[in-house]
């Protein structure tokens, strides 16, 4: 089975054959809502909206843990985070597609580990490389096989949101190698190697990050919905060639 996370723009799967909804109790408390179950060219996927079903979660308020718990009590083979972003470098316009390699985390107060209690050992996982490699190979396979170009590579940087950044702030995420900026990407990456899951994520550039591109005295927010809802369609494609590849 693979699952599925979708952010922005991709609130639901619309080439998923829905068999049921289930909502899953943690010990964590709920997650950002029921869990979808389906078929996907006759793979079973399970998919859960991050921000909720009528995308009513912001960021900082996303019930990571219980969202990665509960994804994890079904034993995925990968799990796949959907995640729209702002692009800094400037090859990196929107609609463009990327599988990041590298994450900085810049957010706080979020409850970040299952690794916590007075009974749990301290537990330090390997994050020198953040996502799972397999699963990102079988994304930039996919990618190929469905003709979407991707960038293979790049730094997230992880914002605490719900603001966007100031563009002092996109300059300083730049000089620390950042190349693009999201608000989701940690600690959902974190969590889902303290659970040894296979996670990798498809970020989609729904703008240029503050500062950038032609419109450097603010970000045409009107825009991303439509930026957005054209380059789901390639995460789409991708997604229906993860499955067979
Ligand atoms: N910054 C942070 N998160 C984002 C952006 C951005 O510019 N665009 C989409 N998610």
């Amino acid at each position: 089975m693979f699952a599925i996370i979708g952010g922005s723009g991709m609130t639901q799967l619309s080439c998923l054959e829905i068999s049921r909804r289930e909502i899953i109790r943690t010990p964590y408390g709920e997650p950002s809502g029921p869990l979808t179950f389906g078929k996907m060219r006759n793979e079973d996927i399970v998919f859960l909206a991050r921000h909720g079903h009528g995308h009513t979660i912001p960021p900082h308020a996303i019930n990571y843990r219980a969202n990665l718990w509960a994804l994890h009590s079904l034993q995925p083979s990968h799990v796949i985070a959907v995640a729209s972003v702002g692009g800094i470098r400037a090859d990196l316009a929107p609609g463009r597609l990327m599988i990041p390699d590298q994450v900085i985390d810049y957010t706080y107060g979020r409850s970040f580990t299952f690794f916590e209690g007075k009974e749990q050992p301290v537990t330090h996982i390997d994050m020198t490389l953040p996502y799972s490699q397999r699963t990102r190979a079988l994304l930039l396979q996919a990618a190929k096989n469905a003709n979407e170009a991707v960038f293979d590579g790049g730094v997230y940087a992880a914002t605490q949101g719900p603001r966007l950044e100031t563009a002092a702030e996109i300059n300083r995420l730049e000089r620390d190698g950042a190349d693009i900026v999201g608000m989701t990407g940690m600690p959902e990456a974190a969590l889902a190697r303290e659970l040894n899951l296979n996670y990798a994520s498809i970020a989609v550039v729904a703008n240029y990050a503050a500062g950038r591109g032609t419109n450097v005295s603010s970000i045409p927010l009107k825009e991303i919905y439509a930026v957005l809802e054209q380059a789901m369609m390639g995460v789409r494609n991708i997604l229906e060639h993860v499955v067979s590849c």
